[in-house]
């Protein structure tokens, strides 16, 4: 193997479990993370994320001696980006990460070096962006170091299986860059790897993730239009789905986290003229907390004084990423209702910042409380049974913005229930 020194940076939900993988496969890693606590963190053995699986890994990458953390590059043959690409809030893909770390690559790229982009960014950013920041070292991209862009495309939850499994894009600026890029993840991707040029790996990346957040707006658009004619689209969607050649997917509170709440924006930000779909599917999505609150208004009448307490924070089940979240963006409108909202979010007991009661466990949460809203399907809630909540809560309302519960087993126990999508 060319590559024996991997430089991965940015130690977060990508970086960590990509740096750690490479060192339990051998490889010696440095992993960077301009964050100083992230970086005193796990030199001490700590986590600031949660992940299955991924204590035991850091550890096990940590004991083979393979892997160390610094607060800056160190001279390798191999450099992985692993940094943030957010949207600023006028919906613009904010690219200082990926410029910052590309510039403090340059004091140690060598001739014959690789490096790989693997943060999501909007296309042409490796070849536009990265390429001449990295050739201010004077050397040339493509002549003397190789440069490749190859998405990361885990599901959060199973980041440290998916990381192996999956099938990997690499997209090279030319096709020794490509090659270069496959020999280096070869060491632990047991996936396909696909050999393409950078711009449509940077494309295929954010194609994928706008195709959901697409097909997430019509489902949430299906549960409006079901609302306005009194249908059920649960049982509707779940009829359709009997057609051979349609898959809608669940209506839900939004869409939210890093990545599909993100990318469509830079393709609506490169190609504005050419993308109004995906533009529209955006705000549709971006707009259904305000749908689930209206719904609740209307189901429940004014929601002033009301106490309710609302389960789940994360933007999707399972996992403790706050990030985008659409049930944050609905218990700060419910706070605007002037409601008095308590929350648990059991992967981040800590993680709303604003005018709530936190509460630390389901019971807690419970105890004292008129409304029960579930945001989020984490299993501790999916498989709470109405026979047991009615003995923890004063509440006789539960709401279900999330499809994770059953009507008739929270009506059989007494409960009043309300789900997205149902009249
Ligand atoms: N989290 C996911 O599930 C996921 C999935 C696919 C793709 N991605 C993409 O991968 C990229 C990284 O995402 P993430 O979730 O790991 O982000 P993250 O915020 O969890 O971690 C990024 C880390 O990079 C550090 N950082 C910022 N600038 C740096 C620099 N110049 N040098 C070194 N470190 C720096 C930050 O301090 C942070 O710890 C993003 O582009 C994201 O869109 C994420």
């Amino acid at each position: 193997m060319k590559y024996q020194k991997i430089c991965v940076l940015g130690m977060g939900y990508i970086g960590l479990p990509t740096a750690c993988t490479f060192a339990t496969h051998g490889m010696q890693v440095t992993g960077v993370d301009i964050n100083q606590e992230i970086v005193h963190g796990l030199q001490n053995g700590h986590l600031h994320i949660y992940e299955p699986g991924l204590r035991s890994l850091v550890k096990s990458a940590m004991d083979s001696g393979n892997l160390s953390i610094s607060n800056s590059p160190q001279p390798a043959e191999a450099f992985i980006i692993a940094v943030p690409t957010p949207i600023t809030d006028e919906k613009n893909a904010d690219l200082e990460a990926v410029k910052s770390a590309a510039h403090s690559i340059i004091p140690h790229l060598r001739t014959g070096n690789l490096v790989v982009l693997e943060s999501t960014s909007p296309p042409r950013t490796t070849v536009d962006i990265v390429a001449p920041i990295l050739e201010k070292s004077g050397l040339k991209a493509g002549t003397d170091f190789m440069l490749a862009y190859s998405p990361e495309r885990v599901l959060p939850g199973k980041i440290l299986e998916e990381i192996v499994q999956n099938t990997r894009v690499i997209g090279g600026i030319d096709e020794r860059s490509a090659a270069a890029g496959k020999e280096l993840y070869s060491v632990f991707v047991k996936g396909d790897i696909l050999l393409t040029n950078a711009t449509t790996a940077e494309m295929v990346k954010l194609m994928e993730n706008t195709y959901r957040d697409i097909n997430i707006a019509i489902a949430n658009e299906f549960a409006h239009l079901a609302d306005r004619f009194e249908v059920d689209a649960w049982e509707a969607i779940q009829i359709a789905n009997r057609h051979p050649r349609v898959n809608i997917l669940n209506p839900g509170p939004g869409v939210g986290g890093h990545c599909i709440s993100v990318d469509p924006w830079f393709l609506v930000e490169a190609a504005p003229d050419i993308s109004p779909l995906v533009h529209t599917a955006r705000e549709v999505n971006d707009d259904q907390p305000h749908f689930v609150v209206e719904t609740m208004k209307k189901k429940l009448g004014s929601l002033e004084n009301r106490k309710i307490t609302a389960l789940g924070l994360s933007y999707k089940a399972n996992i403790d990423d706050l990030r985008e979240s659409p049930a944050i963006e609905i218990v700060k409108l419910l706070l605007e209702e002037h409601a008095a909202v308590t929350v648990y979010e059991p992967y981040k007991p800590d993680g709303f910042h604003g005018h709530v009661k936190a509460a630390n466990s389901l019971k807690e949460a419970l105890q004292d409380c008129e409304i029960i809203l579930l945001l989020v399907a984490h299993q501790e809630f999916t498989t709470l049974i109405p026979q047991d909540a009615i003995k923890l809560t004063t509440a006789r309302i539960a709401v279900d913005m999330c499809g994770g519960w059953q009507r008739k087993n929270w009506e059989d126990v007494g409960f009043d229930f309300y789900k997205l999508g149902q009249p």
